[in-house]
């Protein structure tokens, strides 16, 4: 078993440093990147406060592939340049949504979702996967927890 128990009102960056540092232990070593994204998954879940879903979308051909997630059943399949994760994954760009229902074309795989940070995974320059987190309020996500994810997504790219 593994615990992990940072308290979700600590400063964000202290919240971040915790959850790199977590997840940097947890993935180290470990070749199975779908264990290590399911893992993480849950760490962000357990972590961060205020998600409604917290996952990982793989880029399998030109599309976006469901993988490891905490939060209700999702779409499977998303084209890139299409949703928000499609246009992170299409764009190599950090898509940081303060409110989901302004952004064209945004897939609502749960209702409750208010606003929406997804991070593209790259690998030598290329669009792995995407981290996709869902929050149930307007405007949950800020530049710090770009940059917390986005440091995040870094650690991780290799341990896919
Ligand atoms: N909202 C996303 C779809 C994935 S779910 O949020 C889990 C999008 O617009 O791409």
């Amino acid at each position: 078993m593994y615990a992990f128990g940072a308290d979700p009102t600590l400063p964000k960056a202290e919240l971040y440093r915790e959850l790199i540092g977590a997840a940097d232990a947890l993935t180290a070593g470990e070749s199975d990147g779908i264990a290590n994204m399911a893992n993480v998954a849950a760490l962000v879940w357990q972590l961060l406060p205020e998600l409604n879903w917290a996952g990982f979308y793989r880029v399998i051909g030109n599309e976006l592939v469901l993988g490891p997630f905490c939060g209700k059943p999702a779409c499977i399949r998303i084209p890139f340049g299409q949703g928000v994760c499609g246009t992170a994954a299409a764009t190599g760009e950090t898509q940081l949504v303060a409110n989901v229902n302004t952004f064209p074309g945004h897939i609502a795989c749960d209702a409750a979702s208010r606003s929406e940070l997804v991070v593209p995974l790259k690998r030598d320059g290329v669009v792995v996967a995407v981290i996709d987190l869902d929050a149930p309020r307007e405007e949950r996500f800020d530049v710090d927890d770009k940059a917390g994810i986005e440091r995040l997504a870094q650690l991780l790219a290799d341990r896919l």
